[in-house]
C-alpha cells in the first residue's frame, strides 16, 4: 500500500493570514481540501499534520478517513510526527505540502511509477529560470552554479518507506525530506515538475494557481451601509466591529447592533447578489435576534461560499463621534477577519465634523465595501 503525509501544520508567516494557511480558502475549498483531493485518488492511507489548536477543525474539514496529528515546529518534525502514523504495511510514502495545493493526480501516480520501477526517493523538479548565486554572510557572491543543472524542487515527494523512516531518525532539520535522504548517501531521482505545483507563499500567489484553477476569476464589488441610535439603556454593551467596548453605550437594534459588521454582510450580499440584511437575518428570523455581528458574519460567508463566490477583500469606515478606534484597530480586523475565514478587511474610522449622519452624537453608522470573485 501507499501512505501521504501531507504537511499542513505551518502557520503561514509569510503569507500573514489570521489563520493558518492550509486553511486559506481557494474558490470554495481551502488551500489543504484541494491537496487532499488531488492525492487522494493514489493512495490509500492519508496523513495530516495539522497546527496545534486546530485538529479538530481541521478533522471536521477533512472526514473520518483522513488521519490528523498534531504537527511539530518544523516542518521536518511534523513529517516525522505523521510518519509515526503511517501505516506500518506502507512499502511507499509520499510526503507533500498542503501549500502546493494544485500539485496534480497525475504527478503523484509519476513519482509512484518512478518508485514502482525500482527508484528509492522521487522528487518533482523544475528547470531553474533566474540566476542562483551563492553568497557569503558579507552579501558579496561566492560562486555561481551553472543553471542548467540547477532544478527548483517540489512536492509530492516520494520515497521507499524503510528508507524515510530511516531519514527521518536522526531528528535531522531540512526543507524538504529529499535532502535527508540524499544526506544519507541513497540516490535520489528527480522527474519533471509542473507549473501548477508551486507552493502558495504570499497572497500573490494565490491569484497566480486562480489561473491554474482554470476558473478566470469574475470579480464583483459592493456597499453596505449600516446606523443604530445610542440606547436609552445604560446597560446595553456596546459591540462594535466584532469587539465588545465595556467602556461605552451601545447601540439599539435587532441583533447586537455592530453597524461594521452589518455593512459589511450587505457589502458582501451586495457583491454577490444574495440579497441583504434584512432578507437574510431580518426581524422575521427570530433566530438571529441578539445575534452577534461575528455570527453574521460567519453565516453571511457561508451563503455567498455556496453561491460560488470568494472574498478579496473588505473595507469598513466606522462614522461616529465615540468610540475612539485607533488604539484597538489591529484587535477589530483580527475578529472581523477571523470571522471571514481569514479575509482580509481594512478598518478606518473618521467623524462628520458635527453635522448629519452620526455628526450629533444620537449612534454610530459605517460603510463597507466588500471585492469578490467567482
Ligand atoms: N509545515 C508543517 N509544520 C511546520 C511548518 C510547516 O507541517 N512546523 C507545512 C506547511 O503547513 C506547508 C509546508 O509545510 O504546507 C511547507 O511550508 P511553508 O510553505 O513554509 O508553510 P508555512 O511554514 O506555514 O509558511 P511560513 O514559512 O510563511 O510561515
Ligand atoms: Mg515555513
Amino acid at each position: 500500500m501507499i501512505a501521504a503525509i501531507i504537511a499542513a501544520a505551518g502557520s503561514g508567516e509569510r503569507f500573514k493570514a489570521k489563520i493558518p494557511k492550509a486553511l486559506i480558502h481557494l474558490g470554495d475549498k481551502t488551500l489543504l481540501e484541494h491537496a487532499i483531493a488531488r492525492i487522494a485518488p493514489a493512495v490509500q492511507q492519508i496523513i495530516v499534520t495539522a497546527p496545534a489548536g486546530y485538529e479538530e477543525q481541521i478533522k471536521s474539514i477533512v472526514g473520518d478517513d483522513i488521519v490528523v496529528v498534531t504537527g511539530g515546529a518544523t516542518r521536518s518534525e511534523s513529517v516525522r510526527l505523521g510518519l509515526a502514523a503511517v501505516d506500518s504495511a506502507a512499502k511507499f510514502i509520499l510526503v507533500h505540502d498542503a501549500a502546493r495545493s494544485l500539485a496534480s493526480t497525475d504527478l503523484a501516480q509519476s513519482i509512484i511509477a518512478s518508485l514502482q520501477s525500482g527508484e528509492v526517493a522521487v522528487i518533482p523538479g523544475l528547470a531553474e529560470v533566474d540566476t542562483v548565486n551563492v553568497i557569503g554572510s558579507d552579501g558579496y557572491v561566492l560562486s555561481t552554479p551553472n543553471r542548467a543543472t540547477l532544478r527548483t524542487i517540489q512536492t509530492p515527494q516520494g520515497f521507499q518507506a524503510a528508507i524515510l523512516r530511516e531519514a527521518h531518525k536522526q531528528s535531522g532539520e531540512a526543507t524538504d525530506d529529499a535532502t535527508l535522504v540524499s544526506q544519507l548517501g541513497h540516490k535520489v531521482k528527480v522527474i519533471t515538475g509542473e507549473e501548477s505545483a508551486l507552493k502558495i507563499t504570499t497572497p500573490a500567489d494565490l491569484a497566480i494557481v486562480m489561473t491554474f484553477l482554470g476558473t478566470a476569476s469574475q470579480f464583483r464589488t459592493g456597499v453596505g451601509v449600516d446606523a443604530h441610535a445610542f440606547s436609552e439603556d445604560k446597560n446595553r454593551q456596546l459591540w462594535l466591529a466584532g469587539i465588545n467596548w465595556s467602556d461605552e453605550i451601545g447601540v439599539d437594534g435587532h441583533s447586537d447592533g455592530d453597524v461594521a459588521a452589518h455593512a459589511i454582510c450587505d457589502a458582501l450580499f451586495a457583491a454577490t447578489s444574495t440579497g441583504d440584511l434584512g432578507s437574510n437575518f431580518g426581524t422575521s428570523r427570530p433566530e438571529y435576534a441578539g445575534a452577534s455581528g461575528s455570527s453574521l458574519l460567519a453565516e453571511t460567508l457561508k451563503i455567498i461560499t455556496s453561491a460560488g463566490f470568494s472574498i478579496s477583500n473588505v473595507t469598513v469606515q466606522i462614522i461616529g463621534n465615540r468610540p475612539r478606534i485607533g488604539a484597538r484597530r489591529p484587535e477589530a480586523i483580527e475578529a472581523l477577519s477571523r470571522a471571514l475565514g481569514g479575509a482580509p478587511v481594512s478598518i478606518s474610522a473618521t467623524t462628520t465634523d458635527g453635522m448629519g449622519l452620526t455628526g450629533e452624537g444620537k449612534g454610530i453608522a459605517a460603510i463597507a465595501t466588500a471585492l469578490v470573485f467567482k
